[in-house]
């Protein structure tokens, strides 16, 4: 068990260079129009600070009445998510070092107010495959620590074009975004920071 879980844990900062985070960014917003951000809300209850949609054949969705869950249709339109976009499926090929291709790609979208809580990812069925993150637009303050909620954490700053993966003893790694630098970066109409998060959600094939 590491306790920092550096172990496990890669940075790859500017893996895309603007032209790709650009085309990345295009690529996303014309599958948005047909899956649109929406306010997810915890089971406690609580409407999250973050937007959220998906692409790929699941994607993540938690409302008060059922939880955390992957489901394969946008809980307000009731239609199938996007496609993963092809530029996100040959990064997790060269990137990730999993068994098999992902399944599920969320995509989170931060203002200025908004932040996620240290949390572990653990909705899904093979711990096997890391997870894999890109960011797009405005710096985030990311925060991750170990596999204990109680072991220490430390700070990374995530700028536009960053990946992470979160692999071996740090795939269940607690982590969280403690805040987003506004106007850091001009690449998203309207400001604001993009988090695409590919996983394999369902059983490995
Ligand atoms: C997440 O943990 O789902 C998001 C992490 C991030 O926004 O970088
Ligand atoms: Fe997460």
């Amino acid at each position: 068990m590491s306790l920092v879980a550096e172990n496990g844990f890669r940075l790859l900062p500017g893996r895309l260079d603007p032209a790709a985070q650009r085309d990345l960014l295009a690529e996303v917003m014309r599958r948005v129009e047909a899956a649109p951000f929406y306010r997810p809300v915890t089971p406690g209850g609580k409407p999250m600070s973050v937007r959220m949609t998906n692409f790929g054949p699941l994607g993540w969705v938690t409302d008060a009445q059922a939880g955390y869950r992957y489901q394969p249709t946008h809980p307000q339109t009731g239609e199938p998510w996007p496609d993963i976009p092809p530029a996100l499926l040959d990064l997790w090929r060269e990137a990730a070092d999993a068994p098999g291709p992902p399944d599920a790609c969320l995509v989170n979208l931060y203002d200025a107010q908004a932040r996620m809580s240290l949390h572990q990812d653990r909705d899904e069925r093979d711990f096997d495959y890391p997870v894999l993150s890109v960011s797009l637009g405005d710096t985030a303050v990311f925060r991750i620590g170990g596999t204990s909620r109680r072991d220490p954490t430390r700070s990374v700053r995530l700028s536009s074009g960053d990946v992470c993966v979160l692999g071996g003893g740090a795939r269940l790694a607690f982590h969280g975004i403690d805040r987003v630098l506004s106007g850091s970066s001009q690449l998203v109409p309207g400001g604001g920071r993009i988090n695409l998060t590919l996983r394999r959600a369902g059983a490995s094939t």
